[in-house]
């Protein structure tokens, strides 16, 4: 059996004879990977990530820190990875917290919260990283649920020029729930334990640790991934999909709250023995130069990000990248929503100077790693598609939606049963004659005129690629005669006057009429100043769907939690009272 990576990434016909193995044999080829990966069979993934590394390449950075203005900037070696995770570890067994407790993470992206994780795992526990943004409510219903003994946090953070105070925020959220806290602002307050302190033995199949879902359309949702099988397949999907080599700079410019954060910050580049690249600012503050600077500055040679953030970035025009030195990338990546065309087009042209792959990676926080990606090359790409699945998973679809037809590769949450049913992702998907996958949105989001099923990016692709327009949501209202018809909220580049708003408004109409057809034409066309959004950068188009229907909005449910930029929702429903009709 074939099992080389490096060639399946540049030629096609080998990932095909390694994927097809795969399915035809899954026991074999994940029992090979196994093995290879765990030499030692220790599923502690504080020592896959750290000791192993510690041992042999101590001086070698771990981490590159960047905070939230340009002249902030840490290095930290495994070797002292290693003792601030041994610090906290000791730290934790001193309160009390041993294997199998849970512990709630509410910190912002520094070396300090990844050490953290990484304490948690040393011991065994559990741990359930929320957003460090979030508000008091929103923790308290996750640090409740999880039944955490003890909250980690700072005294507070710096995010976009904003402070946040975590630790009032803990403290709020705890009430007078019986909770510890710990603040891990200086961990070498801590005392080391004289190596007293073990790494805990973890089996395969041992609880790692909790997350809960974004909540982009559904509630919330507590999803539990184990040591094996969540490493195995984090670990490899990263080092297949982005090519990834322990000399590679990596800078994912996610957040610890979330899945990627999880994997591709964190288990699976530290499992790896790469340098990390973290960020705890935004990609705006102060100027939009702030990824691109970090680039030249460290020479990332992979940088995966959001289809949100590009996009943004990508507004601010060609001129915004220029001046930097980007010639260290080798790979791209995205993920969190569909990538359109146009950004894909920006980002390949500006930032990979046509030379990068972009791996536009579709999965979600219960897959615990990438399901479908471009695994091929450069020359293969398809602007717009998630392409092909990873080796042994089988994706499909049924009735428009996007299904795994197997469960017994080892990334699936511990929430499902290994059994031989499908898998249901609630995403509307469609595959091409090559076999290649292309997400449209959520199923919940699909507008339905006359009988015409779309999906929400299908129309967004084509509106984001107006020059004039930065982002856009398309949403169904109910409609007399067509059962629902279309309603776009657009974001602009630059202000526009009433006149200059009409004629985009005509140009987007038209546009779709050539693209996707005249049943797709637009009844409302609003022009907003931002779009409302989940933390992790997820458009709320139910929010929207509200807005459109002229609906109130109950800003006490729990769906609004979610929010991150909840003072826009007045603006949007005045803009709707000018909403243009077509
Ligand atoms: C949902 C999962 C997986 C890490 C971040 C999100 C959407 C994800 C893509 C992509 C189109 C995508 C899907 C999916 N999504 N990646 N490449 N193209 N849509 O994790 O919060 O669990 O969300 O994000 O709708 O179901 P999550």
């Amino acid at each position: 059996m074939l099992f080389d990576h490096e060639l399946a990434w540049k030629d096609p016909a080998i990932y095909k004879e390694i994927y097809v193995n795969s399915i035809a044999a899954p026991e074999k080829f994940w029992e090979y990977h196994q093995n290879t990966l765990f030499p030692e069979g220790n599923y502690n993934a504080s020592f896959n990530c750290l000791d192993r590394h510690a041992k042999i390449t101590p001086h070698k950075n771990a981490i590159i820190w960047y905070g939230d203005e340009y002249c902030e900037r840490r290095e930290i070696s495994y070797a002292r990875l290693l003792e601030m995770t041994e610090r906290i570890a000791s730290e934790l067994i001193r309160r009390g917290i041993r294997k199998g407790d849970s512990v709630t993470i509410c910190m912002p992206m520094t070396p300090e919260s990844i050490a953290s994780m990484l304490a948690c795992c040393r011991i065994g526990a559990i741990h359930n990283v929320v957003f460090s943004g979030f508000s008091a409510n929103a923790l308290n219903e996750r640090i409740f649920r999880s039944a955490s003994k003890i909250v980690l946090t700072v005294t507070a953070g710096s995010r976009g020029g904003k402070m946040i105070p975590s630790l009032h925020n803990v403290l709020a959220a705890i009430g007078d729930m019986d909770v510890d806290v710990l603040l891990v602002d200086h961990v070498d307050d801590f005392p080391m334990d004289d190596g007293a302190l073990s790494v805990e033995h973890m089996k395969y199949d041992d609880p790692m640790f909790t997350l809960y879902t974004s909540g982009s359309t559904k509630e919330p949702k507590r999803i539990f991934h184990s040591c094996g099988g969540y490493q195995l397949y984090s670990a490899m999907t990263f080092k297949y999909v982005f090519d990834a080599k322990p000399e590679d700079i990596h800078f994912c410019t996610s957040d610890i709250g979330w899945i990627t954060g999880h994997s591709y910050i964190t288990y699976a580049p530290l499992f790896l023995g790469l340098t990390i690249v973290i960020f705890s600012g935004t990609p705006m503050h102060p100027d939009g130069g702030r990824y691109w600077q970090i680039i030249e500055n460290e020479r990332v040679s992979i940088f995966y990000s959001a289809p949100s953030a590009i996009r943004c970035l990508a507004s601010l025009g060609e001129e915004s990248v220029r001046n930097y030195d980007l010639s260290s990338l080798k790979v791209l990546g995205c993920v969190g929503e569909p990538m359109n065309e146009a950004a894909w087009k920006w980002l390949f042209t500006n930032v990979g100077k046509e030379k990068c792959p972009i791996m536009d990676t579709w999965w979600q926080t219960e897959t615990g790693g990438i399901i479908l990606a471009p695994l091929h090359n450069v020359k293969y790409q398809k602007p717009g598609f998630a392409s092909m699945p990873f080796f042994g998973v089988a994706p499909g679809i049924e009735n428009e939606e996007l299904i795994i037809k197997n469960k017994n590769w080892p990334g699936l949450s511990s929430n499902f049963v290994r059994d031989d049913q499908i898998y249901h992702t609630g995403d509307k998907a469609m595959v091409d004659d090559d076999g290649d996958f292309k997400i449209l949105g959520r199923i919940d989001d699909v507008v339905n005129i006359c009988g015409h099923r779309l999906g929400t990016s299908e129309v967004e692709s084509v509106v984001n690629a107006l020059g004039e327009i930065e982002e856009s949501a398309a949403i169904g209202v109910p409609h007399r005669i067509k059962g629902q018809a279309l309603c776009i909220f657009a974001t602009t580049t630059a202000d526009l006057d009433q006149d200059q708003k009409e004629s985009v408004a005509k140009e987007i109409t038209t546009r779709i009429r050539q693209d996707i057809g005249a049943i797709a034409k637009p009844d409302k066309i609003v022009f907003i100043p931002e779009l409302p959004k989940t933390r992790s950068g997820k458009i709320k188009r139910n929010i929207l769907k509200i807005i459109g229907k002229k609906q109130n909005i109950d800003y006490d449910a729990a769906d609004m939690q979610s929010i991150i930029n909840i003072s826009c929702i007045k603006e949007i429903e005045h803009a709707m009272t000018h909403a243009i009709k077509m």
